[in-house]
């Protein structure tokens, strides 16, 4: 089953509907990292508009592009909270804390749909400012994707 955030769709449509279309630079993306999450499902609920998945991101790691590793999710930090709604789109809150390899910081990342970083790292500080978006596939183990705008 593949799941994407669909949020930044919406927010990308909406902006071109309030500003005249030739105002607008639709952003490009490119992705900043990939990898796999360890994930223990903590439950699933029927709820009215889908289902409720509880899990827990006991650890994982995130490559950057040309295969580095970029991250390792701190264990014990990480908690996956979302509805699968019935057409299959996955609408997440997961949270965790990461630790850059190159300095052995750490990141605390926040996602709802669209998401955000915040590390201590002179390294990746840019990231810092990046809007970000994501999207993972429930394969075993879990895939994640993270993506920002080009050139941000
Ligand atoms: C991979 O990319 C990172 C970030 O651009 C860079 O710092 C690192 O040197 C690269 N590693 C290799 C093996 O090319
Ligand atoms: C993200 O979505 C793209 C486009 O559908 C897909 O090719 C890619 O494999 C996905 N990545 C992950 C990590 O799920």
């Amino acid at each position: 089953m593949f799941f994407v955030f669909p949020l930044l769709i919406s927010l990308v449509f909406s902006m071109v509907h309030a500003i005249s279309a030739s105002d607008v630079v639709i952003p490009d993306f490119e992705l900043i990292a990939s990898g796999t999450l360890d994930v223990k499902q903590a439950g699933v609920f029927d709820v009215p508009i889908g289902e409720r998945v509880s899990a827990i991101v006991t650890g994982g790691e995130l490559y950057l592009p040309n295969g580095t590793l970029a991250a390792t999710v701190v264990s014990g930090t990480g908690m996956g909270n979302g509805i699968v709604a019935t057409d299959e789109i996955f609408y997440p809150s997961v949270y965790m804390t990461l630790e850059w390899a190159v300095d052995g910081k750490l990141a605390y990342v926040h996602v709802q749909g669209v998401g955000y970083m915040e590390t201590n790292s002179e390294v990746w500080s840019s990231m810092n400012s990046r809007f970000m978006i994501g999207n993972m596939t429930f394969t075993d183990p879990p895939v994640l994707g993270i993506f920002g705008i080009v050139g941000a």
